[in-house]
């Protein structure tokens, strides 16, 4: 997704601005640029396509563009394509060529989201005599700014709140006004924007990690607020121009926590981290060997009344919903709907006062997801959001939050968020199975103690970790695998297939082992890669036996087990063993050689494996 930053204060812009971009080229981009003011003019811009070097070298890493107030861009295409003159910052000037250079326009901004009506706003500014010299939806919200800044001569922010009346979609926007020298002015709807202070100098930007290096006080600026950001000081608005408080909140994650601390990649660092975002997601809902939740808002009797439980996520985040399926409804007894939040915004799928919607989104801002949560909550239904980022659009709008304590995640393909949303749903479902009667005080206690060793089990099956890089180094010419389990193991299964796909690209498929007969396992060939996830006790044997078909088919069987399991060697290839915990934890255990899998066969395919192409950390558009 697109990322933004913004600058003002003492310091020379241009350099500060690249620094924290660069730490925002998770999200994804296609093109970037800057715009600083330079003086008398309004700005001088200079924007390129491909990576953020290219801006870096274009501008002499900063040094030619001076400045102490600046905005700055990474642009994923979603109107117009990847080009200098779609690439962001975009002014209000009628100006020719690619809205490069020196720029004498009134108004410069850069945006994240999506206008979605941007061409009738669009014919209604050429009607006024504006033209343009892009095709992104930016440019013309950039000028519909200007229009009513303009029209009724009013101040940046009035002109700014009569745009957000007329505009429809998501945005986070950052504007600089010509007759406003060192001041950047924001604005945002569903799309997120923190802004920094220190007592000096004052920063946007898209997410922490772009702003953690200078400081940790940030404001999380609210839904349809507007913002005046002057050196060391921001002043708030609403709507209707009357200025609002938005608290400043301490950001604990340390800036090493953003780096790789060592490791070659994010992912590698994320993948060692999951012990430790296991234990402080525990910690944060268990205080005293007792489960507290008080903090999300959900009473013993709304659980006492829940008729109907409906899991809303994307990608991995719906693998864990499809995980905690089995857990809630085996524990806690309660019918669980699994949902693709794409899916569930246009279904009328039957909700009423007693369904529990969940929305599991690491990063709170998928469009998708949040849209989902919306109709949710316009059917009246109860909402719980599972998210990893604090003060997120997903955990801001749902009527109860429990976040997970997985600290950022940089690598596109989640790992310790997804470990993080298999605990907190783990937890859920035992608080609910308690409060329900379903699980009496002691086998509470019991299922708790167990979830607290799984951080120490889960360094224990890290230690294989050369067994899965020996093993994905014979894998190069793989061009087909299929992950295949039963119940909780088909959960795990479909994670550990994204994880192969996304990052290695790979084709992957997951499936439910006793389905692969009706059709799929005609697609076995010689050599083919079948894992098999064997966790589950009851189930295990039936799923050997449907490897042992592949097999027969030409099949290389790879099974991941629980130690002590030795007969599986009888059957499979090559074998992978993790400790042993209750059959609803697994998943916890199982998915670590997965995601090493995946991890060690992009390396040695030579991939980027923390930006794998095409993907973005967060999609905020639909
Ligand atoms: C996971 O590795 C992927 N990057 C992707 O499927 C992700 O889980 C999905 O986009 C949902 O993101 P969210 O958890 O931030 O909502």
């Amino acid at each position: 997704m697109c990322g933004i930053v913004g600058y003002t204060g003492h310091r020379q812009a241009a350099p500060i601005l690249l620094d924290s971009l660069s730490r925002l080229e998770y999200r994804g981009y296609d093109s970037a640029g800057l715009a600083v003011r330079n003086g008398t003019a309004l700005a001088e811009v200079v924007k390129a396509t491909g990576k953020l070097y290219h801006l870096a070298d274009k501008t002499d890493q900063g040094r030619a563009l001076a400045g102490c107030c600046g905005i700055g861009h990474t642009r994923w295409a979603t109107h117009g394509d990847p080009s200098v003159v779609n690439a962001h910052p975009h002014v209000s000037g009628n100006c020719s060529g690619s809205g490069s250079g020196t720029v004498e326009s009134d108004v410069a901004g850069v945006h994240n989201g999506i206008i979605e009506n941007y061409t009738e706003l669009k014919e209604k500014l050429l009607r006024h005599g504006y033209t343009f010299y892009s095709d992104t939806d930016t440019e013309v919200a950039v000028k519909l700014v200007d229009y009513y800044y303009k029209k009724y001569k009013i101040g940046p922010v009035d002109a700014i709140t009569r745009c957000m009346v007329r505009i429809r979609g998501s945005y986070a926007l950052a504007l600089m006004f010509k007759d406003y020298p060192d001041e950047i002015f924001a604005a945002r709807k569903d799309s997120p924007l923190i802004i920094g202070v220190d007592e000096k100098e004052s920063y946007l930007a898209s997410d922490v990690p772009a702003i953690l290096k200078y400081t940790r006080q940030v404001h999380y600026i609210g839904n349809l607020q507007v913002a005046r950001v002057a050196p060391g000081k921001v002043t708030f608005f609403d709507l209707n121009g009357d200025e609002v408080s938005v608290p400043l909140t301490e950001i604990t994650w340390d800036a090493e926590a953003a780096e790789k601390g060592g490791y070659e990649h994010f992912m590698l660092k994320e993948i060692h981290e999951q012990p430790q975002a296991v234990r402080d997601t525990l910690n944060s809902l268990v205080k005293d060997g007792q489960i507290d939740l008080t903090e999300t808002g959900l009473t013993d009797e709304m659980i006492r009344e829940i008729g109907q439980i409906d899991i809303v996520a994307c990608g991995s985040a719906w693998h864990v919903g499809m995980a905690a399926q089995y857990v809630i409804e085996d524990l806690a007894g309660i019918p669980v709907r699994v949902e693709l939040a794409s899916e569930f915004r246009y279904r009328n799928i039957p909700i009423d006062r007693k369904t529990l919607v969940i929305i599991i989104s690491q990063s709170g801002e998928t469009a998708d997801s949040l849209a989902a949560l919306r109709v949710a909550k316009e059917r009246g239904a109860a909402t719980l959001a599972i998210v990893n980022v604090i003060g997120s659009t997903i955990a801001r709008e749902a009527d109860h939050v429990l976040y997970t304590m997985a600290g950022p995640e940089i690598a596109v393909a989640t790992t310790k968020a997804y470990s993080a949303q298999l605990v907190a749903a783990d937890i859920l479902a035992i608080h609910m199975a308690g409060i329900r009667e379903k699980m009496t005080a002691d086998q509470v206690r019991e299922m708790l103690g167990e979830l607290a060793t799984l951080p120490d089990k889960m360094r224990r099956v890290l230690e294989e970790k050369e067994r899965l890089q020996w093993f994905s180094s014979k894998m190069a010419n793989t061009h087909d695998i299929f992950f295949i389990g039963r119940g909780l193991d088909y959960a795990i299964s479909l994670e550990g297939s994204l994880k192969m796909k996304e990052i290695s690209y790979i084709h992957s498929e997951a499936y439910a082992a006793g389905e692969l007969k009706h059709g799929t396992i005609s697609l076995i060939e010689n050599n083919t890669l079948v894992i098999g996830v064997l966790t589950q006790k009851e189930l295990y044997e039936k799923t050997v036996s449907n490897m042992m078909e592949c097999k027969s088919r030409g099949a290389y069987l790879l099974g991941i087990t629980t130690n002590g399991n030795f007969s599986v060697e009888d059957s499979v290839n090559f074998t992978v063993y993790i400790p042993k915990t209750d059959q609803h934890f697994m998943a916890s255990l199982a998915v670590i050689p997965l995601q090493l899998l995946g991890y060690y066969t992009s390396v040695n395919r030579g991939l980027d494996v923390d930006k794998p192409r095409n993907l973005a950390k967060s999609v905020t558009v639909e």
